[in-house]
C-alpha cells in the first residue's frame, strides 16, 4: 500500500491514496471518494484539482520554472526554433534531422487551403473579430478533412498535427488580409514556417518580399515561448471536448475560443489598450494604479498576474529581454514600451502586488514585440493562438491515447430552489 492521505468526515475516515509526480508534486487521488462517502470535493476555478496527469509541460510557480518535456524553456528559446519545437511537444521527443525533414516536408505538402475555403472567408464582415474567424474556420477545415481522429496511429496523427499546424497559419494570414481588404497570399514552398507565415501577411503580389531574419527569429521564438503550459483554460478547453472523442479540430476550435478572453490570452491585446489609454489621456500611474486596486473601479492591470506564477512568469523575463533586442536591433523607440516599464515599475513596488504576487506575464510585453514586427493589434490573440497549437495538439493526443481517459464531466453543489409545485400560467398571470 503506497502512501495516503486520510479525510474525517462527519465522523467517517477515508483512506484516499496519493499520486506523486516525476517532481515529487502531490495529488490526493479522491476519484472512489463519493462512491464511498457520498461527498464530492468543490474547487472554484479549480485552483487545487488536478485534472489528468501529464508528461508534456512541467511549471513549478513558486520557483518561476517552465520546461517541455524535461526541457527548460530558456533553453528551447535559446537553441531551437518552432517547428522543432513543436516535434518535441507533440511527439515526445526532440527530432532526428531526417524526423525534423519529414514534418517539415508535411508541413510545406499541406500549406494551402482547399479553394472552396475561401468563399467562407469572404463571408466575414470586414471587422469580425480574428479570434471568430480563425475558430469558424478551423471548424470549417474539419468538413474538408474527415479522416480525423486516429490518434493512435503514429502517420496519420503526424500528418494531421502537420496539416492543422500548416493551415491554421495560412488562415490566420488570410483573415487578416482580409479584414485590411487585401488580396490573399499563398503560401511559398521556398519559406520556412515563420518566414512563410510572414510573407503570407505582409507581402504584395508580384513584389519581392524579403523578412528581416531578425523579425523572423523573434516571431519564431514568441511562438516558442507560448507552445504549451500545461492545464490552462484553453488547453483544459481542448482536453475536455477532446474527451468526449470529439475531433482534433472541434477541440482545438473551442480551445481558440477559450483563448481569447481577455483574462487569458485576449490579455495581449488588452495590454496594449490600457497602455495606449494610459498614453492618450496622460493620467499619472499612481492615479491608474490607485484605480486598479479599488475592487469597486473593477479595473485590472492587464498582463499582470498569474493563477501558477506566484514568484515570476519565466516567458515574461525572457519576452522583455527579446522585446529590448529587438526594438534595438530594428532602431524602434516605442513610447508604449517607455510606458509599460514605467507602470512596471510603480506597480512592483506598490504593496497591493507585493502582497498579492502579482509580476508581470507573458502578455505584459509580448504586444510590443508584435506592434515592432507589424503585426496589428487585433491579430495578437491569433498569434498566441499559433503558438499554442503544438500544446493544444499534445494534450489532445494524450487525452486521446490514454487507455483509461473518460469523459469529463464535473459534479457540483445544487444551491437552487427545491420542491416547488407547478402553477399553470394563467393562474400565474392573475396572482
Ligand atoms: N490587477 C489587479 N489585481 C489583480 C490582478 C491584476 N492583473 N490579478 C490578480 N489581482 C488580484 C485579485 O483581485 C485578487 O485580489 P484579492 O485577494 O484582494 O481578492 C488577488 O490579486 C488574487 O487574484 P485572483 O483573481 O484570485 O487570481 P486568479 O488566479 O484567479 O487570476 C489572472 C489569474 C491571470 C486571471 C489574473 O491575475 C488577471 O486577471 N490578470 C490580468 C489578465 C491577464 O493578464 N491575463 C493573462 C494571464 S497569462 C497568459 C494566459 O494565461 O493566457
Amino acid at each position: 500500500m503506497g502512501e495516503s492521505a486520510t479525510l474525517t468526515l462527519r465522523g467517517e475516515s477515508y483512506e484516499l491514496p496519493l499520486v506523486v509526480g516525476t517532481k515529487d508534486e502531490v495529488g490526493i487521488d479522491i476519484s472512489r471518494l463519493r462512491a464511498a462517502s457520498g461527498a464530492i470535493t468543490l474547487d472554484s476555478g479549480y485552483g487545487n484539482t488536478g485534472a489528468c496527469t501529464s508528461s508534456i509541460t512541467y511549471i513549478d510557480g513558486e520557483k518561476g520554472v517552465l520546461e517541455y518535456r524535461g526541457y527548460p524553456i530558456e533553453v528551447l528559446a535559446t537553441h531551437s526554433n518552432f517547428i522543432e519545437t513543436s516535434y518535441l511537444l507533440i511527439f515526445g521527443e526532440l527530432p532526428t534531422t531526417s524526423q525534423l525533414t519529414e514534418f517539415r516536408q508535411l508541413l510545406t505538402k499541406h500549406q494551402f487551403i482547399h479553394e472552396d475555403m475561401r468563399h467562407h472567408l469572404e463571408g466575414f464582415p470586414p471587422n469580425a473579430p480574428p479570434m471568430a474567424i480563425l475558430s469558424a474556420m478551423i471548424n470549417v477545415l474539419g468538413c474538408f478533412e474527415t479522416d480525423l481522429s486516429a490518434a493512435d496511429d503514429d502517420a496519420h496523427f503526424m500528418k494531421q498535427a502537420a496539416r492543422l499546424m500548416s493551415k491554421i497559419r495560412t488562415i490566420a494570414a488570410a483573415s487578416y488580409r482580409k479584414s485590411a481588404g487585401r488580396a490573399m497570399n499563398y503560401p511559398r514552398a521556398d519559406l520556412r514556417y515563420t518566414a512563410n507565415f510572414l510573407h503570407m501577411m505582409f507581402s504584395n503580389p508580384f513584389e519581392p518580399f524579403d523578412s528581416d531574419p531578425v523579425i523572423i527569429d523573434a516571431l519564431d521564438r514568441l511562438f516558442i515561448l507560448h507552445a504549451d503550459h500545461e492545464q490552462n483554460c484553453s488547453t483544459s478547453t481542448v482536453r475536455m471536448v477532446g474527451s468526449a472523442q470529439a475531433s482534433l479540430h472541434a477541440s482545438v476550435a473551442a480551445g481558440v475560443c477559450a483563448l481569447w478572453g481577455p483574462l487569458h490570452g485576449g490579455a495581449n491585446v488588452a495590454v496594449i489598450e490600457m497602455l495606449r489609454q494610459l498614453i492618450d489621456s496622460g493620467q499619472s500611474l499612481e492615479d491608474f494604479v490607485a484605480s486598479v486596486k479599488n475592487k469597486d473601479s473593477k479595473t485590472k492591470l492587464m498582463g499582470f498576474g498569474h493563477r501558477v506564477y506566484k514568484n515570476f512568469d519565466p516567458r515574461a523575463r525572457i519576452i522583455k529581454e527579446a522585446c529590448d533586442r529587438l526594438l534595438d536591433k530594428l532602431g524602434i523607440s516605442d513610447p508604449m514600451l517607455d510606458m509599460a516599464m514605467r507602470l512596471e515599475e510603480v506597480a512592483l513596488n506598490d504593496s497591493y502586488f507585493i502582497e498579492r504576487n502579482l509580476y508581470p506575464n507573458v502578455d505584459y510585453y509580448s504586444g510590443i514585440i508584435m506592434r515592432a514586427i507589424g503585426i496589428p493589434t487585433n491579430m495578437f490573440t491569433v498569434m498566441f493562438a499559433i503558438g499554442r497549437l503544438p500544446g493544444w495538439i499534445a494534450q489532445w493526443r494524450e487525452v486521446r491515447t490514454n487507455p483509461t481517459s473518460r469523459i469529463d464531466r464535473p459534479r457540483q453543489i445544487y444551491t437552487g430552489a427545491v420542491d416547488r409545485s407547478y402553477t399553470p400560467i394563467a393562474k400565474r398571470d392573475s396572482a
